[in-house]
């Protein structure tokens, strides 16, 4: 039987994890060849929308790479990739991807062998964790709407902002004189990541088709008062409307975001 070969792509920040590639390359040192190279001007500019679309289109792992803590060329790029790939994986594990296929590491121009190291780690762990089920012919549908769901939370302005609020929050003093702890924060981002996925998650299926509470709660196997919840804010938002009522319940329809 032919081993499985898993397909990586790695986002490497062009100051050092691309040079310590380079050096790699130059040195000779070998290493499986399953990563695909993108290169950045810094790990703080991969999008978390972009890491999701590799998903989406099959890539078994993804990783990415920058320069280590306190050397980043644009000060803090590297901490905010950090608190990025932590966003992500959260909404990996609630799209039913597994959180490990995404790894962030710090490498610098001179670190070759470390390149080549990590590299061959995150390949033999994928192997260990198999294809993803985003990859073959037939991708499970499941996943992948998931995944798509996953996509448009990541770009939704609330993630977006308390992505790049964390450092402020935690150090600096809110209008009442309070500090956020690490943990009510990290709290608070578990239940807004939840919150975004599901909403985008009821926001995709109801551009397909209208559907009632009932039946989205169903597809969703969340209870009817969550739906309910969610359908209130998305429609105060203006991305949601009723298309109909059919017997007794109201069908929603999505509505082409402004
Ligand atoms: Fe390398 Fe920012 S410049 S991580």
């Amino acid at each position: 039987m032919v081993e499985f070969e898993p397909k990586i792509i790695g986002f490497l920040c062009n100051w050092c994890s691309y040079a310590g590639a380079d050096l790699a390359g130059v040195s000779r040192i070998q290493y499986p060849p399953n990563i695909r190279v993108i290169r950045v001007m810094c790990s703080g500019r991969v999008d978390p929308v972009i890491v999701l679309e590799m998903f989406a289109n099959g890539a078994d792992g993804v990783m990415v790479m920058g320069c280590h803590p306190g050397e980043c060329h644009y000060l803090e790029g590297n901490l905010y990739a950090e608190w990025r790939i932590k966003m992500l994986k959260k909404l990996m594990a609630c799209a039913g991807l597994e959180p490990e296929r995404l790894r962030l590491e710090w490498v610098s121009a001179a670190e070759g062998s470390r390149f080549a190291n990590m590299v061959k780690d995150f390949t033999n762990q994928l192997k260990g964790l198999g294809p993803s089920p985003l990859a073959s012919e037939k991708p499970d549908e499941t996943i992948l709407a998931s995944i798509r769901a996953a996509e448009r939370a990541a770009g939704t302005s609330r993630l977006r902002t308390l992505v790049g609020r964390e450092k402020e929050l935690a150090e600096e003093e809110n209008v009442y004189g309070e500090k956020v702890t690490q943990e009510e924060f990290d709290k608070l981002m578990d239940e807004s990541v939840k919150e975004e996925h599901l909403r985008s998650r009821i926001y995709l299926l109801t551009k397909d088709k209208s559907m009632s509470v009932k039946e989205l709660a169903k597809h969703l196997s969340v209870d009817t008062r969550v739906v309910l919840r969610h359908i209130v804010v998305l429609r105060r938002k203006g991305l949601l409307a009723m298309d109909r009522i059919e017997g007794i319940s109201p069908l929603y329809v999505a509505l082409e975001a402004r």
